[in-house]
């Protein structure tokens, strides 16, 4: 079965961008179960403005380093609608992409399943069948319309973060009896910590 993990499993940090790049960014702490923030329903970005090119760097930088193939505003507390992804494999040039009000404008016919991870909810996967293709419009970090034509892992990745903007997660696409007992699990983590 193929997957998509919103964090890898592997370890490894590819530290391969550019050096001015990486200096002028942050890493963000990433908000995980079960911070009721991850529930919020995030707003419009009215304008692209240099905070929010900021913010699409510190996001890519954070991913990165996590690592992950895909990240949402609100998984570092801004609840914004904004997401990150770059679905290239790990010996690829980068294709980072952020999308500043992200709407699907279409779903392919068919469906395929992928066992999702997600950085908010570290080590759990869940199987999801989402529709295999996906075109997305959305405005891009110059505040230009685009739209995309994705398939695969991209598509996929896509329809997770977007999930992320309306206060959905994977453990939601589980049983009820399921997505409790993963809920109590962070609950009772948080509090020993
Ligand atoms: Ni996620």
């Amino acid at each position: 079965m193929p997957k998509f993990q919103e964090a890898w499993l592997s370890t490894a940090i590819d530290l391969s961008l550019p050096s001015a790049y990486v200096t002028a960014m942050a890493k963000l702490p990433i908000i995980t179960l079960p911070d009721p923030i991850l529930r919020t329903q995030s707003s419009p970005i009215e304008r692209v403005d240099d905070e929010t090119r900021r913010l699409i760097d510190d996001m890519l930088e954070t991913m990165y380093a996590a690592p992950g193939v895909g990240l949402a505003a609100i998984q570092v507390a801004v609840p914004k609608r904004l997401l990150v992804v770059d679905t290239s494999d790990k010996d690829e040039p980068k294709r980072p992409i952020a999308m500043i009000n992200p709407e699907i404008v279409q779903l392919g016919q068919t469906t395929r399943v992928y066992e999702e991870g997600c950085l908010s909810i570290p080590d759990v996967l869940v199987d999801i069948e989402r529709p295999a293709t996906v075109t997305v419009r959305y405005v891009d970090r110059d505040g230009k319309a685009q739209e995309l034509n994705a398939d695969g892992l991209l598509a996929t990745a896509v329809q997770h973060e977007i999930d992320h903007l309306d206060g959905k997660l994977i453990i939601d696409f589980l049983s009820r009896l399921k997505r409790d007992m993963v809920v109590r699990r962070f609950k009772k983590q948080s509090r020993t910590m």
